[in-house]
C-alpha cells in the first residue's frame, strides 16, 4: 500500500465468530533480541509480521545475527542463531528502527554493552520521540551516546559497562528493559525501581531464556554476565490488537466474539476491567503458559455502553489501549470517556491526544483536549474523513468507531496499521461480510 492509502470503512451490523490476532508486538521484540544474545538456535512461532518487529530483525541482522523466516500458522516462524553474550558484530552501517520505539530503546541497551559504534536511526515520527530517558542511564553505565537534542539518530559507543540503580522519571517498560538488557552486559547488579508497574515481558523473557531476575515490589534487579540459552517459544496474540475487536463487539448491538490464543499477562489485562466498567460483558480464561507468558481466550459480548473514566493510576497499564477505549466511547450512544494523567500519549507514534481529538472531530464526535488527556463525548459519528497521522493505533481506533457512523468514513493513511496489525482491514471487511 502507498503511504497515502485511504480506506472506506464498512458499516457493520454486528461482530460475531471466533478469530485470532497477530503476535504480541512487545513479546516479539524481546524474544528476538534475547534469542540473538543466547547460546544456540531459538525457534519462535507466531512472531508478529508487522513493520516494527521486522525492524528489530533487520537491526539484529546488522549486528551479524543469522535469522531464517518462514510463514507459519499464526505469523512468522523464525529460527534465530544466537551469538552468545557480548557476541554481536560491529554494524557496517546505521541500523534503522523505522517507526519502532521499542526497537530503538531496547537495542540501545544492547548496543551500549558492545564495545563498538552503533548508529540507530528512525523515521520522522521516531526521530521526534524522547530518547534522553534511555541515553541518561546508559551513559551513567559507561556508554558514550550522542543524541542531538535528546533525539535519534543515536550514536552509541559501547563500552565495558558497570551496574547502576535507576529510577525512571516516567513509568516505561522500554526504559526499564533498556537498562536491564544493558545490565546483563554490566559488571555488578543493576536495579530498576519503577515509579509505577509496567508490562513485565522483559523480566519473564529473561527468565525463560535462563537468566535470574530478582523482583521485589516495584524493583527489578539483574546480575551482569549471565548467559542465556536458546528456547523454542510461541508468541501469544497481542491483547493490544485484540482490544480493537473487544471495543467493536462491546459497542455493536447483537455482537458476540471469541478471540483465541491471546496473551493474558496481568500487566496487560487492565483494559478488560475498564471495558467492563464501560458496560462490556467479557470473560477471560487463561489456558496455558508459554515461556512464562499466560495465554488464553477472551469472550466479549455487547453491553449497553455507559460513560467511563480511565484513572491516572490505570494509565501505565493501558497506555496502548487508550485509542481503542476512546473508539468505544465515540461509537456508542450514551458512551463517553475521560482520561487524565496520560501526558505520555503525546510522545507515542503521534501526539495521541491532539491527533486523536482531531480525527474523531473530523468524524463528527466532540472531543475536549487537556494537556494530559481528553474527554470524548458519545457517538455515533456522523461521518467524514479522519487522518491516521501515521499512527497505527489511531488508524484502527478511527476505523472501529466508523463502523457505527451514520454516513461513510474515509481513513487517510490507513496503511499505518501494518506497524502492528498488517491484516486489520481485511479482518474488518470479513466481519462486515458475515
Ligand atoms: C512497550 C512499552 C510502552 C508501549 C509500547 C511498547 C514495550 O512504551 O507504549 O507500545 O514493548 O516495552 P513506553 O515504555 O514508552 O511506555
Amino acid at each position: 500500500m502507498s503511504p497515502t492509502t485511504a480506506i472506506a470503512v464498512p458499516r457493520l451490523a454486528r461482530a460475531q465468530g471466533s478469530i485470532r490476532v497477530p503476535g504480541d508486538k512487545s513479546i516479539s521484540h524481546r524474544y528476538a533480541m534475547l534469542a540473538a544474545l543466547a547460546e544456540g538456535t531459538s525457534h519462535l512461532e507466531g512472531y508478529l509480521p508487522g513493520a516494527d518487529c521486522a525492524a528489530t530483525l533487520a537491526c539484529l541482522e546488522g549486528f551479524g545475527v543469522r535469522i531464517t523466516r518462514r510463514p507459519g500458522d499464526y505469523g512468522l516462524s523464525l529460527a534465530i542463531e544466537g551469538r552468545g553474550p557480548g557476541g554481536f558484530e560491529a554494524p557496517s552501517q546505521p541500523l534503522d528502527a523505522a517507526n519502532s520505539g521499542t526497537s530503538m530503546r531496547l537495542l540501545a541497551g544492547l548496543a551500549a554493552g558492545h564495545p563498538f559504534r552503533t548508529v540507530l536511526t528512525g523515521d520522522a515520527s521516531l526521530s521526534r520521540r524522547p530518547m534522553r530517558r534511555v541515553v541518561e542511564p546508559l551513559t551513567r553505565m559507561g556508554a558514550a551516546i550522542e543524541a542531538p537534542g535528546g533525539h535519534a539518530p543515536l550514536t552509541i559507543d559501547g563500552a565495558a559497562l558497570h551496574a547502576i540503580a535507576h529510577t525512571p522519571e516516567v513509568p516505561s517498560a522500554q526504559v526499564k528493559s533498556a537498562v536491564l538488557l544493558a545490565g546483563l552486559h554490566a559488571a555488578g547488579r543493576t536495579i530498576v525501581h519503577e515509579p509505577a508497574p509496567t508490562r513485565d515481558h522483559t523480566e519473564r523473557a529473561l527468565e525463560a531464556f535462563g537468566a535470574r531476575v530478582e523482583r521485589e515490589g516495584r524493583s527489578i534487579a539483574i546480575e551482569g554476565g549471565q548467559r542465556l540459552s536458546a528456547i523454542d517459544a510461541l508468541v501469544p496474540g497481542d491483547i493490544s490488537s485484540a482490544v480493537f475487536w473487544l471495543a467493536l463487539a462491546a459497542g455493536t448491538p447483537g455482537s458476540s466474539l471469541t478471540i483465541r490464543g491471546v496473551g493474558l499477562n496481568p500487566s496487560r489485562t487492565g483494559v478488560l476491567d475498564i471495558l467492563r466498567r464501560a458496560g462490556a460483558v467479557i470473560e477471560a480464561a487463561v489456558e496455558r503458559g508459554a515461556a512464562g507468558e499466560p495465554i488464553g481466550t477472551l469472550h466479549v459480548r455487547f453491553g449497553d455502553v455507559r460513560p467511563f473514566e480511565v484513572l491516572p493510576s490505570e494509565v501505565p497499564g493501558v497506555i496502548d489501549e487508550i485509542p481503542a477505549l476512546a473508539a468505544l466511547a465515540a461509537m456508542s450512544e450514551g458512551g463517553a470517556m475521560t482520561v487524565r494523567g496520560a501526558g505520555e500519549l503525546r510522545v507515542k507514534e503521534s501526539d495521541r491526544i491532539t491527533m486523536l481529538a482531531r480525527g474523531f472531530r473530523a468524524m463528527g464526535v466532540a472531543v475536549e483536549e487537556f494537556a494530559d488527556g481528553f474527554h470524548v463525548a458519545g457517538g455515533p459519528p456522523s461521518g467524514g474523513e479522519a487522518d491516521a497521522a501515521g499512527d497505527h493505533r489511531l488508524a484502527m481506533a478511527f476505523a472501529i468507531a466508523a463502523t457505527r457512523a451514520h454516513a461513510p468514513v474515509l481513513i487517510n493513511g490507513a496503511d499505518a496499521v501494518a506497524v502492528s496489525y498488517p491484516g486489520f482491514f481485511e479482518e474488518l471487511h470479513r466481519f462486515a461480510a458475515r
